[in-house]
């Protein structure tokens, strides 16, 4: 069920349990936006500067983001109305300078509140990326003042989906350009990764499209976009198995976050951004957030980040 107007590249979904609200944003006119799903009301502030990458609230300070605009982490002050004019982040934190025209790609927050963010190269061309430019990162306050920005992995083609165990000791990342899942060994207390290995190839399974941004559910199985794929298929990492996949009426699936009341409801992003007309005229949704009920499972609340001040 489509449950949002279409934006041209959304990503980055973040489910707000205490708002009972979905952020996201749309990469390419720089916005963060906000769909109050029991209203539907949608709203959206565009940030000054060139992309918008991902958005996540602020542990107990309402009204506070940290977002990625282009290489930099910064501090958002957003009411959650219709913004007119860019609102002006404050910059926190700043990656890949060697790298300018790089830009950040997904983030989440681990289960200890610690910011993670990942980059890619320049696009020249839509769907066609320089590749091994990107980076994972994560971003903390420093107990001796200031931002410990730790790298984690190099060469990186587009960083994506992460999601942590409720055990904590696993984390699982994509590269999309490896067409893998692969699960890392997580100390939450360091905030160390170590031992990647393949959890899920695509190759292998004969998915269609490239695995994008994830989620992961109660039972410790994730669910994963494929972008240029129309679907988001669901595996067990630990079993290497691929259990199932939904098909969506939009080829370019971006990803996936678990909300709604019960925690029971997938919600899925898209994108629009570089469709032909005659693309556009057989998948007249693309872009908007799609709901899916009934799957029988339940996912986590969106992890909020502990403030980088
Ligand atoms: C990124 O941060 C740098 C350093 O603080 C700042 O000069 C620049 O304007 C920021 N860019 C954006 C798009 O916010
Ligand atoms: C995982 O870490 C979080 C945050 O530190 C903690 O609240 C939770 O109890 C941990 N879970 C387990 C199973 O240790
Ligand atoms: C792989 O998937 C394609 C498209 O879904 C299908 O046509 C093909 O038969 C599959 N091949 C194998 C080896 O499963």
């Amino acid at each position: 069920m489509v449950v949002s107007s279409p934006v041209l590249l959304g990503e980055g979904p973040h489910w707000d349990d205490v708002e009972q609200a979905l952020y996201f944003v749309d990469i390419k006119s720089h916005s963060i936006n906000r769909l109050k799903v029991s209203t539907g009301e949608q709203t959206q502030a565009v940030i000054d500067g060139t992309s918008v990458d991902f958005v996540v609230p602020i542990w107990q300070k309402p009204g506070l983001f940290l977002v990625a605009v282009g290489l930099n982490v910064s501090e958002v002050e957003w009411s959650g109305e219709d913004i007119e004019g860019p609102l002006f982040g404050k910059p926190m934190a700043s990656v890949d300078s060697d790298k300018p025209d790089n830009r950040f790609n997904d983030g989440k927050v681990d289960p200890s509140g610690r910011l993670w963010g990942g980059t890619m190269g320049p696009e020249p061309e839509v769907g066609h990326v320089v590749p091994r430019q990107g980076s994972l990162y994560s971003f903390e306050s420093s107990p001796k003042g200031g931002i410990n920005v730790k790298m984690h992995l190099t060469g990186v083609d587009i960083s994506n989906g992460l999601v942590w165990t409720s055990d904590n000791s696993t984390m699982y990342y994509i590269d999309t350009g490896t067409d893998r899942v692969d699960a890392l060994d997580f100390d939450i207390v360091t905030g160390e990764i170590s031992n990647r290995r393949p959890a899920f190839d695509f190759t292998g399974h004969n998915v269609t499209g490239h695995p994008d941004g994830m989620t992961i559910d109660t039972d410790g199985n994730l669910w994963v976009a494929c972008f240029g794929g129309s679907q988001v298929i669901y595996v067990d990492p630990r079993e290497d198995e691929l259990l199932g996949r939904i098909i969506l009426p939009a080829e370019r699936v971006t990803s996936v976050a678990f909300g709604g009341r019960n925690l029971d409801v997938l919600y899925v992003t898209t994108s629009r951004f570089g469709l032909t007309p005659e693309q556009l005229a057989e998948q007249p949704n693309a872009g908007s957030v799609f709901a899916v009920t009934g799957l029988g499972v339940k996912g986590l609340p969106g992890q909020s980040a502990i403030s980088l001040t």
